[in-house]
């Protein structure tokens, strides 16, 4: 679809883990793409490695810039220089653990950077915006599988930044239906691309699942602490909807894809996630397959604030995006194995 129109996207914080493998598929579908990025949470060599994976050719189509979108003149200079037809927002901090310790780090960053980009966005006409929501906003759900219209709860200021980024979208495009706006709910994105050379590196020690597996499996760290073997569950973990970061990345393009052809959009919030519930211990049985090792587990209490079941229901996307997950926990696993065991130590070559 770029191709035909080359048309010119900008991604913020497109060398974090999902941006990389969103703005490859960007590049292959034939769109034009400028990365900003702050490098809080990543680094340029993800970039690099999108470059060689998108080959010469289209690889002249990707420019990156090492930009703040709390700095409005680092968005000013993008713009003026720049026409963009559309952004998507990936750019955020997403630790909820760190949430809760420093909200004010998260309300400045996601917030502030946000309402700058929407301001800047208006100031130069591009109003059409993919924005990076989560599953956190359904907060513990009372119903399975969650639906777009369910209540929305915040758990914790990182989840809150999500909420309120939400319902200013809301409120920006009821003041000027000019806006078109997706917000995508991501429920729990793992894996890799299929090269093992892009994939999520998480600074520190991991606070979610997969990569703390990961980390176990290549000898990082001794074993992996299962919270909670007590839920209403089939083996006692608390169940999740993992997601593999490809499907992801080509849920970004149904979006762009809708955006550029639909007429009545307004603001609108889809599920990206699979519909399938999968437990710790089965996500764990998967990863052992798929490295062919065993993965020691340590059975402890449960996690404080965590939900006993949560998984989307994926009726909207499929019917209105003309998008559904093609892949399984065993693609998953077998992707984010191949880029653990090439890369130990994420983009790093030594420890
Ligand atoms: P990531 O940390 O790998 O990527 C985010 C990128 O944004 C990083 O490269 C970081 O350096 C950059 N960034 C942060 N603040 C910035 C700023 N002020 N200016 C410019 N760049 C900035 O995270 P990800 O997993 O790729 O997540 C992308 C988005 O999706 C985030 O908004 C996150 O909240 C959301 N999300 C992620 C998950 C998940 O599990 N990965 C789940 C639901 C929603
Ligand atoms: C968490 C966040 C959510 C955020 C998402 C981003 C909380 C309460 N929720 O979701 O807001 O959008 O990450 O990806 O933090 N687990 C273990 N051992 C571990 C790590 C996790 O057993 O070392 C379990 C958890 O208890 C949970 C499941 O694995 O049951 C998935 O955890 P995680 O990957 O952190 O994702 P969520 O909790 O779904």
């Amino acid at each position: 679809m770029g191709s035909e129109f080359c048309k010119r996207i900008l991604v913020t914080g497109g060398a974090g883990f999902i941006g990389t493998h969103t703005v490859l598929q960007l590049l292959k579908d034939g769109f034009h793409v400028t990365v900003v990025d702050n490098l809080d949470n990543s680094v340029e060599e993800a970039v690099d490695r999108v470059r060689i994976l998108a080959g010469e050719d289209l690889s002249r189509n990707l420019v990156f810039s090492i930009g703040d979108l709390r700095n409005k003149s680092d968005l000013e200079k993008l713009f003026s220089e720049t026409r963009f037809e559309a952004v998507i927002h990936f750019a955020g901090l997403k630790a909820v653990g760190e949430s809760v310790a420093k909200p004010m780090r998260y309300f400045d960053n996601n917030l502030v950077g946000t309402l700058n980009l929407y301001e800047i966005m208006g100031k130069y006409g591009c109003k059409k915006m993919v924005f990076s929501s989560s599953a956190t906003v359904y907060g513990q759900p009372e119903k399975i599988p969650c639906v777009e219209d369910f209540d929305l709860k915040a758990m914790n200021p990182y989840g809150r930044t999500k909420l309120f980024l939400e319902e200013i979208a809301r409120d920006i495009q009821k003041a000027d239906p000019e806006w078109k706006i997706i917000l995508l709910r991501y429920f729990n994105p793992v894996g890799a691309h299929e090269s093992g050379q892009i994939g999520e590196d998480p600074k520190g020690i991991p606070n979610n699942l997969m990569p703390y597996i990961e980390r176990v499996a290549v000898g990082r760290l001794p074993e992996l602490n299962v919270y909670g073997h007590d839920y209403p569950t089939k083996d006692g973990s608390a169940v999740r909807d993992y997601i593999h970061v490809m499907d992801l990345a080509d849920g970004h393009l149904a979006a762009l894809r809708k955006l550029f052809t639909a007429d009545e959009i307004g603001c609108v919030a889809y599920n990206l996630g699979t519909g399938r519930g999968t437990s710790v211990l089965e996500m764990v049985a998967a990863f052992e397959k798929a490295a062919g090792k065993k993965i020691p587990v340590k059975l402890c209490d449960r996690r404080h604030g965590d939900a006993t079941a949560v998984y989307a229901s994926t009726e909207k996307a499929q019917k209105e995006l003309n998008w559904k997950a093609k892949y399984g926990i065993e693609e998953m696993c077998r992707d984010q194995w191949n880029w653990a065991s090439k890369n130990p130590y994420g983009y790093q070559s030594k420890p």
